[in-house]
C-alpha cells in the first residue's frame, strides 16, 4: 500500500482514465459529474470537492489556488468539483451538502469561520466523507488533515520586514498602525502572534510606539479603507503600517496616496500577487510574504487523491487545535519575505508572470528590480 502523499502512480492514473473527461468545474453549480458511475472500476477514486472562501479578500483563491488544484487533480485523473462560496456562509454549507449528495468522498475546505466550518466538517465525517482543512484551520473542527504554511512565521516575517523597512528609511520613533486580518480566521490570529512578537521588543524599548490597531472583518478591502482612513484621522503621524495581507495593504496605500504619504510610510502585506508586487515596485509597499501556493495546492491535492482511494496518507507534522487540544496531522510549508530586490524570485518561481507584472509603467521598475 502506498503510504506517501506523493503516491500518484501511473497505475492509479490509468485506472481512473475513464473519468478524466468528467473532472473540472469552472465554478458553476454543483452539477453531478459522471454520476451513476456504478460501472466504474472498483478502485477508481471518488470525487473530490473543494470549497474556496471568496474572491475579494485576496486574488490568490481564484488565480492561484483554483488553478494549481485543478492542475493537480487533472494530472491525477480524478473527478473534482471546485466552487467558491463568495463569502456567504449559508452558500458554503449548501455547496458542501450538494457536493456530498453528488458523490464527493473527500471534502477540502477553506472555512469562512470556525463555526460554519465545523458544521460542514462534522456533517461530512458523519457521512463517511474524508476532510481536509486547506490553508485555514477550523478550530474545534474534525478535519483529518490540515495543509497550510507556518502562519506564525508569516507574521514574524511581516514584523521583521516592517522593522527593516523603517531602519532603511531611518525613521525615528515611528508610530505603528496595525490592520489585522478577519477576526474569524485562525490564520489572522497566528499572523498577529507572529508580527506582534517581532515588534514587541521595539515597543518595549520605547523605540516604536503603538498606534491604532483593528481587525478587518472578512478581510474586506472597502472596510479596510474606511478603518485606515479613521486611523489616519485620529493619528496623523502614523509612520509604519503592519497590514496583514496585500489587499489590506493596498487599501491603506490608497488612503496614504490622498495625503501624499505613499512611499513615505512603509506598508507590509502578504500573498505576493500582481497588485502587491506592483505596489512594491512603485515603492508604495515595502514588503510582502510569498507563499508558494502551488506547493500548498499540490500537497492538498495529493492528500485528497490518496484519501479518495481509501488510503491513509502520512502527514509531515501536526498542529494543535487551540480549542480542543487535538493534534491535527498537518503539512506546513515555509513562507518567504519579499522586498523590491526579491520581487524577481516570485516571477522566477512562476507564481506571477513577467508580462502581467511588468506592463506599462512597471516595465522600467521591473528592469530596475532585475525581473527576468
Ligand atoms: C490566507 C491569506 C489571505 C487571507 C485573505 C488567509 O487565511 O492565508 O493568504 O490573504 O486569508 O483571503
Amino acid at each position: 500500500m502506498r503510504k506517501g502523499i506523493l503516491g500518484l502512480t501511473a497505475a492509479a492514473a490509468a485506472l481512473s482514465l475513464g473519468l478524466t473527461a468528467c473532472g473540472g468545474d469552472a465554478g458553476e453549480s454543483a452539477t453531478p459529474q459522471n454520476s451513476g458511475s456504478a460501472s466504474a472500476p472498483a478502485a477508481a477514486a471518488g470525487k473530490i470537492g473543494v470549497i474556496l472562501p471568496d474572491s475579494k479578500s485576496s486574488p490568490r483563491w481564484e488565480t492561484a489556488d483554483r488553478k494549481y488544484l485543478e492542475e493537480a487533480f487533472k494530472a491525477a485523473g480524478v473527478q473534482y468539483d471546485i466552487q467558491n462560496a463568495q463569502n456567504d456562509k449559508t452558500a458554503f454549507q449548501t455547496i458542501a451538502d450538494q457536493m456530498i449528495t453528488n458523490g464527493a468522498t473527500v471534502l477540502v475546505i477553506v472555512n469562512l469561520d470556525s463555526g460554519t466550518g465545523k458544521a460542514v466538517l462534522d456533517k461530512a465525517k458523519s457521512q463517511g466523507v474524508a476532510t481536509i482543512d486547506y490553508d485555514r484551520l477550523t478550530l474545534g473542527g474534525s478535519a483529518s488533515y490540515y495543509v497550510s504554511f507556518d502562519n506564525v512565521k508569516v507574521g514574524a516575517l511581516q514584523g521583521e520586514g516592517l522593522i527593516k523597512c523603517l531602519d532603511d528609511k531611518k525613521v525615528e520613533k515611528p508610530i505603528i498602525a496595525q490592520l489585522h486580518g478577519s477576526p474569524t480566521d485562525n490564520n489572522a490570529t497566528q499572523f498577529k502572534e507572529g508580527y506582534q512578537g517581532a515588534l514587541k521588543p521595539k515597543f518595549d524599548a520605547g523605540d516604536y510606539s503603538e498606534g491604532p490597531e483593528q481587525a478587518v472583518p472578512d478581510w474586506d478591502p472597502a472596510q479596510a479603507g474606511t478603518i485606515f482612513e479613521q486611523m489616519l484621522t485620529s493619528e496623523a503621524k502614523i509612520a509604519g503600517v503592519l497590514a496583514a495581507n496585500d489587499t489590506l495593504g493596498n487599501s491603506a496605500i490608497s488612503v496614504l496616496k490622498k495625503q501624499n504619504l505613499n512611499g513615505k510610510v512603509p506598508v507590509t502585506g502578504q500573498d505576493a500577487g500582481v497588485q502587491g508586487l506592483q505596489n512594491i515596485l512603485a515603492g508604495d509597499q515595502c514588503m510582502t510574504v510569498y507563499k508558494a501556493v502551488k506547493k500548498e495546492a499540490t500537497a492538498a491535492a495529493e492528500l485528497a487523491v490518496a484519501l479518495s482511494k481509501g488510503e491513509k496518507p502520512a502527514a509531515t507534522g501536526s498542529v494543535k487545535d487551540t480549542e480542543t487540544g487535538r493534534d491535527v496531522p498537518s503539512i506546513l510549508l515555509e513562507p518567504q519575505a519579499i522586498f523590491f530586490d526579491s520581487v524577481k524570485d516570485v516571477v522566477a518561481d512562476g507564481y506571477v508572470s513577467k508580462d502581467e507584472l511588468c506592463k506599462g509603467d512597471f516595465a522600467e521598475k521591473c528592469t530596475e528590480a532585475g525581473v527576468q
